[in-house]
């Protein structure tokens, strides 16, 4: 009988960037102590040989950084190289290798501005290879099985993460001890079972294709910060940096998002001053209702609607880039 020539499997490109699915811990029951950002990327493929049967995989090493450290600049290079592969008729699928620490910030940063519809999963471990029951192997087959399914095309950016399948937007680290520590406040998408993908819901919110925002046409990304609200806070960390020129500020408010009274009049100034104000909220599940806890609409406030802090700072870091009018602004928050 004449064989079968294996069905060309997919080509999936895995970026390295750092984090603890490349650490190293000083012995096997270093589950949390160990160094983050140690192993090359062609040494994390090579200790998955697994991976040969799934797709053909080439790995970049575009940073070797623990991701608490990466910076606007980390993230503009990482998002344009990912930009750059999905436009090659030799790439069908790409896998971002990450810290989990800011790994939400850099996968919904990729939603938003990479226009492609193959899959682009970013990955991370809890426990360094070198731990007794290390989750980075698990974890980056299935980023692959993934990265390399066509059921996975035009999903938005993708995390899996403990064998489920999340959505980029709504993903965040919600534990910092657990292997089961990402977790999207309206579910994860699906997850995969030994190498299969099984899905349940898509994503509602804009991303991809059909996002506004395009990685390839910006050129850089203006300072969005964040600050947190509690009993007794002063303004000082609001004034230094409406001082040091911020465009917007980030408000992780109170339950509702709430603001002290003190604190109020202090953004107001900054509003007035022509920075942009963002309503979000410490609690991490739930989301803000415009008008609620304060008169937005008196204010020219925007509302973070559920994005948490971090997530509210790369919306408006991405959608400064093309506006600063805030009931735009506020229509891109209920959009992405
Ligand atoms: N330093 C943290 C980071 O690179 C380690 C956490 C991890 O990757 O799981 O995000």
């Amino acid at each position: 009988a004449i064989a079968h020539a294996q069905a060309a499997l997919p080509n999936v490109v895995i970026l390295a960037t750092g984090g603890t699915i490349a650490g190293a811990g000083a012995s096997a029951v270093n589950s949390a102590t160990y160094s983050a950002a140690k192993v090359p990327v062609d040494k994390l493929i090579a200790g998955l040989p697994e991976l040969s049967k799934v797709a053909n995989v080439r790995g970049e090493q575009v940073f070797q950084v623990a991701s608490e450290s990466l910076t606007n600049d980390n993230l503009m290079i990482l998002a344009k190289r990912v930009s750059a592969l999905s436009k090659q008729a030799d790439v069908d699928g790409i896998v971002i290798t990450h810290g989990t620490d800011t790994l939400e910030e850099t996968a919904y940063f990729l939603t938003l501005t990479v226009h492609t519809t193959k899959p682009i999963i970013v990955v991370g471990s809890m426990r360094p290879g070198t731990a007794l029951s290390a989750d980075g192997a698990l974890n980056l087959f299935d980023a692959v099985n993934v990265a390399a399914s066509k059921d996975a095309a035009g999903k938005g950016v993708l995390v899996t993460m403990n064998d489920e399948i999340q959505t980029a937007r709504d993903v965040a680290k919600t534990v910092n001890i657990k292997t089961e520590a990402f977790k999207s406040q309206w579910g994860p998408l699906g997850m995969i079972v030994e190498g299969k993908n099984y899905w349940f819901r898509a994503p509602v919110k804009r991303h991809t294709m059909q996002s506004e925002f395009d990685i390839d046409t910006i050129t850089a990304l203006p300072a969005v910060e964040i600050v947190y609200g509690y009993q007794s806070v002063p303004s000082t960390a609001i004034d230094a940096f409406a001082k040091s020129g911020v465009k917007a500020i980030v408000h992780a408010g109170t339950g509702n998002g709430s603001v002290a009274d003190r604190i109020v009049p202090v953004l107001q100034k900054v509003r007035s001053d022509g920075a942009i104000v963002v309503r979000s909220s410490r609690v991490p599940d739930g989301f803000v209702i415009r008008n609620a806890e304060q008169p937005d609409d008196k204010y020219d406030w925007v509302v973070a609607h559920d994005l948490r802090p971090q997530k509210a700072r790369i919306l408006t870091m991405v959608a400064l880039t093309k506006t600063n009018d805030t009931k735009e602004l506020q229509r891109i928050f209920w959009e992405y």
